[in-house]
């Protein structure tokens, strides 16, 4: 397990992105008076009311009440981890992301990361050295040429060649990253070979670049015909894609993103011009594989060939999407020609025709009846019953939205069956959030203010001075989180509001950090130091009556008891003073 990612270094990097960037990237944003505006990407809308502060680094739906700051939208828009936040933030600023040192050493049964990526990078480079320079690697040149592979294309992809023979990798590459790496295969102990002979190689590398794995083709009919790396820390078959880099340096935000079968395929489109296309790594696609697409593009088309195996291939691809598929979102299902796969489509029909059938190509809302329909007599109760039974499970792990509505409302059309499942409840709590967030704008109480003020304008911290402090802390409901939040005020002077929940993610108190992040009217524009000084110093008086009160009202109480009698000295002088100063 890696270390523990720094405090500082998270405040850092949501100091230096710009939410607006981040955001905008992903739902484009207008400037409306001091916010950036658009319709919510976390529910149904038809005027904006999802606004992004510079300022504060926050984001606010006043429909829907979803909030938070830059790492807290990644999460929830990207559906990224945390960690998967925090990289994605560091990787737009170029930066590496430090590690706090994990608590004991492990014993080696996960290597250092660093390491196995700069082997497998070294490994590519001298792949792509042999092709060139190998006295054995022109009948590769040969083989690549004849399926009309552009000096350019091999480059780009940094196509490359594994000579014939069983120790071929350079003696400088560490022995044991190689072999973690499974670049190399240990025979017994101490002695290795290598795992690609006589090969052309593909390297696999991660959006951001790295090399992760490799694929090798032989190149005539020895079986296997692809060779791929294992698993290994850096491969997950299950949530790497190859080509993503390939396609992110020539395309920032392509409009779709088509999934292939096979890395020649990928290959073969690039060069047809059709630069936009991945292949999964000789596994089934998976949900990380679509929410890792999805972060990139807003339409996937699965493009899978003609025959059985590929339309299973295809509806298993679409299942497997089915919980990243969010409004705004799309898919669509090609399917080829038989005896076609991309590659040699491509080829023959070019880029126009390629792209002709991508824009007839079926979206899922069809393919998805069609394909469950299939063999099913939709005249009969039977064969309706049937189709009901199949696809309402399945429409239960769309998000909720318009989209999951409407194909529901199609499934209880084509079968006449459970009209009010879905449809009828949720609009329903639509309207209730809205209601509620409405009402909750109703004037809050000064406690509140105060520290909404204090997390959306931090370097307001200085105003608070010792007295009001320790009223604050005291509160019985939001002592803790006072205390907490001046804590982190005093030690980052800079901080600014968007920084602020992330010393609170996974505590009690994350949620009315958020709240009152986003809470608004606090304070008049115009002289808001002078009416926080106010609003502090009726808090402080405030909670001083009401302890005075509490006090009278515990004395009155003995008094009404005992008598005056019952009280003593000092008693009847507090009671004496008290009433007095009310
Ligand atoms: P295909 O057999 O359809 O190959 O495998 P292809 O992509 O058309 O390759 P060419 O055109 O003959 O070169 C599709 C994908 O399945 C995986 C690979 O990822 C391949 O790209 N595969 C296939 C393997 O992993 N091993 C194999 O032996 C074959
Ligand atoms: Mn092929």
């Amino acid at each position: 397990m890696a270390g523990r990612i720094p405090r500082e270094f998270i405040d850092n990097l949501i100091a230096r992105v710009d939410i607006v960037d981040i955001i905008d990237a992903r739902v484009p944003l207008k400037l409306a008076g001091k916010n950036y505006q658009a319709r919510c990407p976390f529910h149904n809308e038809k005027s904006p009311s999802f606004s992004v502060n510079r300022d504060k680094q926050f984001y606010h739906c006043f429909g829907c009440g979803a909030s938070g700051n830059v790492i807290s939208f990644l999460m929830d828009y990207d559906r990224q981890t945390f960690v998967e936040a925090v990289e994605t933030l560091a990787e737009t600023l170029g930066v590496d992301i430090p590690r706090e040192s994990p608590g004991g050493e492990k014993h080696g049964q996960e290597p250092n990361l660093p390491p196995l990526y700069q082997v497998q990078e070294q490994a590519a480079e001298f792949y792509a050295r042999q092709l060139r320079e190998h006295p054995d690697a022109g009948r590769a040149r040969d083989y690549l040429q004849n399926r009309g592979l552009s000096d350019d294309i091999i480059s780009h992809f940094q196509i490359g060649y594994a000579p014939p023979g069983w120790r071929n990798l350079p003696t400088s590459l560490p022995a044991d990253q190689l072999l973690a790496s499974g670049l190399t295969i240990s025979k017994e102990a101490g002695s290795f070979y290598d795992r690609f002979r006589d090969r052309i190689m593909f390297p696999i590398r991660d959006r951001r670049g790295r090399v992760i794995g490799f694929g090798g083709r032989v190149m005539g009919d020895e079986t296997p015909k692809y060779l791929n790396s294992p698993e290994t820390p850096t491969f997950k078959k299950h949530k790497e894609v190859y080509g993503l880099y390939e396609l992110l340096a020539t395309r920032k935000k392509p409009e779709r993103i088509i999934v292939v079968e096979g890395y020649m395929d990928v290959i073969a489109l690039f060069q047809n011009g059709i630069d936009y296309a991945v292949a999964t790594l000789g596994t089934a696609t998976s949900p990380e594989h679509a929410d890792l697409l999805f972060r990139y593009a807003p339409e996937i088309v699965f493009c899978f060939d003609g025959d059985n195996a590929g339309r299973n291939a295809a509806w298993k691809a679409l299942e497997a999407s089915l919980p990243a598929l969010r409004d705004s979102r799309s898919i669509r299902v090609l399917m080829l020609p038989s005896s076609h796969d991309p590659d040699s489509l491509v080829r023959e029909e070019g880029k126009e025709c390629f792209e002709t059938r991508m824009a007839e190509a079926r979206q899922l809302s069809d393919y998805f009846f069609l394909h469950l329909s299939d063999n099913l007599d939709l005249d009969s109760i039977e064969g309706r019953s049937t189709l009901f039974q199949k696809a309402n499970p399945m429409i239960a792990k769309l998000p909720k939205g318009v989209f999951r509505d409407m194909m529901q409302a199609r499934l209880n059309k084509f079968t006449g069956h459970g009209k009010a499942t879905l449809n009828q409840r949720q609009p329903h709590r639509q309207v209730q959030s809205i209601q509620k967030a409405n009402t909750e704008r109703t004037k809050p109480s000064m406690l509140r203010i105060i520290l909404a003020t204090l997390i959306q304008k931090p370097d307001f911290f200085s105003l608070v001075d010792a007295e009001a402090r320790s009223e604050l802390e005291r509160d019985e409901k939001a002592g803790n989180l006072a205390k907490k939040l001046f804590l982190i005020l005093e030690q980052n002077p800079s901080i600014r509001c968007g920084a602020i929940p992330e010393h609170f993610r996974g505590e009690a108190e994350f949620g009315l950090v958020i709240k009152l992040s986003v809470l608004e009217d606090l304070l008049s524009e115009s002289d808001a130091r002078a009416e926080f000084r106010d609003t502090l110093k009726s808090f402080v008086s405030q909670q001083k009556r009401q302890l005075i009160d509490q006090r009278l009202e515990w004395l009155n109480n003995k008094l009404n008891r005992l008598g005056f009698s019952g009280l003593d000295q000092a008693e009847l002088e507090e009671y004496r003073r008290l009433t007095m100063r009310k």
